[in-house]
C-alpha cells in the first residue's frame, strides 16, 4: 500500500483512497467542506512529489505550478508527502463589516478588506472560500462588486447545527478577522461583444446572492436583453430584498422580478406572489422560440439546481449556455476529523 507522510506522521493509504479520507481517517485536522472539487477549502502542497492531474485540474495554473492540489481529488497510488499551506498563504484577510437580518433566517454580511493591495479580481456571481477565526472553511457566493462598493457582500442562511453558520449568527462580531481565498465558479455576467441575449436566472434561497450580483453587474453595464429573475422560497417570509428588487424592476423595463412561494402569509406579503413551485413558474414563462441563446443561471439548493437544468436543457436550451452553482453542504465524513 502507498504511504502518506503529513506533519512528520506517516500513514498508509487505502486502494483508491484521497488524501483527505486517509488524513480524516487517521484524526488529521484538516479544512474540507465539499468533498466535490469545487470550494478548494482542502488546499495542500505535494512536497517532493508530483500530484495527479485529476486532482490539480480544477485549481489555477499559478498554485498548480507551486505544487498545490486538492486533497479531496488526489488519490495517490505512490508513496506522497503532503503540507497543509499556511491560512496567510493565498488568502486575503478582510474584517466584518457588517451583519444584519434579510429575514428570520437570512443575513446579509459585508466584509472589508484589510490591505487593499492584495486584494484579487472576481465577477460578482462568483463564490470565494471564507475561513472563520476557528479555521472553518466554507464557499459563499458574492452578491456585490467590491471595485465598486468598497466592501463585498454576502447572503448567508441558518443551518441547523451547521458550524460555520452557527459561529456567524451565535458569535461572530463586527472587527473578527475571516480569511478569504478565491474565486471560483463560471456564474457571472461577460458579454464581450454586446449581444442583447435574454437571461433567466432560477434560484432558491440564498441562491438570489450570485444571482443579484450578475443582475446589478448586467443592468451596470447597459445589457438591453429581457432579465427575468424567479426567486423561490418556501412561503412569502423566506424570500427577501424584495422592495429592492420591485424598485429595479420599475427602473429598468427589460428586468422582470418573479417571487415565486406556495403561501403569501406571514410577516412579509409580496404583492406580485407568483402562486406555485419555482420550477412550475420558470416552465410556464419559458419562451422555447429564444431558449437556444438564452442565458441560464441557476444557483441555491443542489437539487432544485440539478433537476431545473435538465427540464430547461430538455425543452432546448443550450448546454453552454446554462450556467449552475449547486450550494453544496459539507458532506459528512466516513470517520472523524475536524473542520
Ligand atoms: C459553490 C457554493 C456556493 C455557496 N454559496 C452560499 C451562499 O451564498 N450563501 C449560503 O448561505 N450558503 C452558500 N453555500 C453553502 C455553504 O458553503 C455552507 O455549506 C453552508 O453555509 C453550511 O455551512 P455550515 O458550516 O454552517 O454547516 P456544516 O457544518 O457544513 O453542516 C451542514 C449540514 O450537515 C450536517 N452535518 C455536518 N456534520 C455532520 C455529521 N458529522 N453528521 C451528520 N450531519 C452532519 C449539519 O447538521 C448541517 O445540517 C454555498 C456552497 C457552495 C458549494
Ligand atoms: S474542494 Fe476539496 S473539500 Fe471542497
Amino acid at each position: 500500500m502507498p504511504k502518506l507522510t503529513f506533519n512528520a506522521s506517516t500513514f498508509e493509504l487505502n486502494q483508491y483512497e484521497t488524501v483527505l479520507d486517509c488524513l480524516l481517517r487517521n484524526q488529521q485536522s484538516i479544512p474540507y467542506a465539499c468533498r466535490a472539487g469545487m470550494c478548494q477549502a482542502c488546499l495542500i502542497k505535494a512536497v517532493d512529489c508530483e500530484a495527479t492531474q485529476v486532482s490539480k485540474k480544477w485549481i489555477k495554473e499559478s498554485l498548480q505550478q507551486k505544487g498545490y492540489t486538492l486533497a479531496c481529488q488526489w488519490a495517490p497510488d505512490t508513496d506522497v508527502a503532503a503540507a497543509l499551506p499556511t491560512i496567510e498563504e493565498f488568502s486575503v484577510a478582510t474584517r466584518l463589516r457588517t451583519c444584519e437580518p434579510l429575514n428570520e433566517h437570512v443575513l446579509r454580511v459585508t466584509l472589508e478588506v484589510v490591505d487593499k493591495s492584495v486584494m484579487f479580481h472576481y465577477y460578482p456571481g462568483q463564490y470565494v472560500t471564507l475561513i472563520n477565526p476557528g479555521g472553518i472553511a466554507r464557499s459563499y457566493s458574492v452578491a456585490n462588486a467590491y471595485e465598486d462598493d468598497g466592501f463585498l457582500e454576502f447572503h448567508i442562511s441558518e443551518t441547523a447545527q451547521g458550524i460555520f453558520t452557527g459561529w456567524l449568527f451565535g458569535e461572530a462580531k463586527p472587527g473578527d478577522v475571516l480569511h478569504m481565498r478565491g474565486p471560483s465558479g463560471d456564474c457571472f455576467y461577460s458579454n464581450t461583444s454586446a449581444e442583447a441575449f435574454p437571461m433567466i436566472l432560477a434560484g432558491t434561497g440564498t441562491g438570489l446572492a450570485p444571482l443579484y450580483g450578475i443582475i446589478l453587474d448586467a443592468l451596470t453595464q447597459g445589457h438591453s436583453g429581457e432579465i427575468s429573475l424567479f426567486h423561490g422560497g418556501r412561503t412569502s417570509d423566506h424570500l427577501y430584498y424584495v422592495k429592492e428588487l420591485e424598485s429595479l424592476q420599475k427602473k429598468y423595463p427589460q428586468f422582470h422580478y418573479y417571487p415565486c412561494a406556495r403561501e403569501n402569509s406571514g410577516k412579509q406579503k409580496v404583492k406580485e406572489l407568483q402562486d406555485g413551485s419555482i420550477e412550475d413558474v420558470v416552465d410556464a414563462h419559458l419562451d422555447t422560440g429564444v431558449l437556444s441563446r438564452t442565458r441560464i443561471y441557476l444557483c441555491g439548493a443542489p437539487d432544485f439546481v440539478n433537476t431545473q437544468r435538465k427540464q430547461i436543457f430538455m425543452k432546448g436550451a443550450s448546454a453552454g449556455n446554462i450556467h449552475c452553482d449547486a450550494f453544496l453542504e459539507r458532506s459528512v465524513a466516513p470517520t472523524g476529523g475536524t473542520n
